[in-house]
């Protein structure tokens, strides 16, 4: 058995990819299956209520909030943010966490006027943005910040404090492996190959009020207001990836909700970061204790030189897709909610072994 530690597309549950073999690929007496229907239809309308419905219970939402099932990846929201969220204003408040951060701020720059109003602090051990509370740019529309950093392995400990300024967040890599107080958020969106399901759709969560910001004259799809009118089909929506979240929702009601995937997220991440400070130095992770990641472990070999060597030996292993980022180097395990406890067991243990051997 192989454990593919990829940062996204990433595994799936088992049980997911059982139940879409089964149920999404075969054709009913219409002559059609689940993906083949018409998305106006009922029974295509119930997957997209089923899952809306699910996705409301595991996070306790209130209903002050909307779900929205959108088309394309988190580098969307990157302009979608600004473009339904600034209104009057020209000013947005950013933090700069690390390189998802980054880009995010390079797309919205091109819309708005971008305060960085919190910054890592840019040295070893890397860490979160101070949290407390963000003194906010006059006029400011909203704050944006990225929870997790997947490329840079960096978690924030706590949210900042931003008064009245809705605080937006681009929980991608982080979604559902932890309960999510939703009422500190004025907007929240995460795509959806890392813990929702198949890419090419993401899932975006407004505050009621915020919707009023989309204007008439915005690209339809664009809008939050308006697909939130149209229940996200202003037009075809990512048919597959809804009805595949449906069932990773299920998946995860099953397996006991967000306090189960946080409990396990702890312990698997837990292996590894033992794995790591326990080595003698001949792992490193980069980023402070309190501010690791519990999703993306990032970590160096000392001797750099063994880096490859590591990464073949695990692949051989069948531990597949640890390369870390292509700026970054070095090892990168992605701890989503699909993976076993067992697949965080068996790297910490080729870690002491491979340690051992070249140590
Ligand atoms: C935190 C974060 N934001 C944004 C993105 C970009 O997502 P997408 O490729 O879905 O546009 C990623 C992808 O890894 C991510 O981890």
């Amino acid at each position: 058995m192989a454990y593919n530690f990829a940062a996204g597309p990433a595994r799936l549950p088992d049980a997911v990819l059982a139940r879409a073999a089964d149920e999404l690929f075969r054709r009913g007496p219409d002559g059609a299956c689940a993906i083949e229907r018409p998305f106006t239809g009922e029974a295509f309308r119930a997957v997209l209520d089923h899952a809306r419905q699910r996705l409301t219970e595991l996070l306790a939402l209130p209903t002050s909030y909307r779900i929205l099932f959108l088309a394309g990846g988190a580098l969307q929201q990157f302009s979608l943010v600004p473009m339904n969220l600034l209104g009057a204003s020209r000013v947005a408040a950013y933090a700069d966490s690390g390189y998802w951060s980054r880009r995010a701020m390079a797309e919205a720059g091109k819309l708005a006027q971008v305060e960085v109003v919190a910054r890592h602090p840019g040295e070893l051990p890397l860490a979160a943005p101070a949290p407390g509370s963000w003194d906010m740019p006059a006029g400011c529309a909203y704050c944006h910040i990225t929870p997790n950093e997947t490329v840079d392995g960096i978690a924030y400990p706590a949210l900042p404090e931003t008064g009245e300024v809705p605080l937006v967040a681009d929980c991608t890599s982080s979604f559902l492996t932890e309960p999510l107080d939703v009422a500190k958020f004025g907007v929240i969106y995460a795509s959806a190959q890392k813990n929702i399901g198949p890419a090419g759709l993401t899932v975006a969560i407004v505050r009621e009020d915020l919707l009023e910001r989309s204007r008439p004259e915005m690209p339809a799809p664009f809008s939050y207001r308006r697909q939130v009118e149209e229940g996200s089909c202003v037009n075809t929506p990512p048919m597959l990836a809804i009805h595949m979240a449906g069932l990773v929702f299920d998946w995860i009601a099953d397996n006991g909700g967000l306090a189960a995937m946080a409990a396990a997220s702890q312990r698997k991440a837990a292996r590894l970061y033992a794995a790591i400070d326990g080595s003698a130095g001949f792992y490193r992770a980069p980023v402070a204790p309190g501010h690791r990641s519990p999703i993306n472990i990032r970590f160096h070999l000392a001797e750099t030189r063994l880096t490859e060597a590591f990464l073949s030996e695990a692949e051989a292993a069948g531990l597949t897709n640890l390369r870390g980022h292509r700026q970054l180097g070095g090892v990168r395990a992605s701890l989503y909610n699909a993976m076993p406890e067992t697949g965080a067991v068996m790297l910490a243990g080729f870690m002491a072994d491979f340690a051992r051997r070249y140590g």
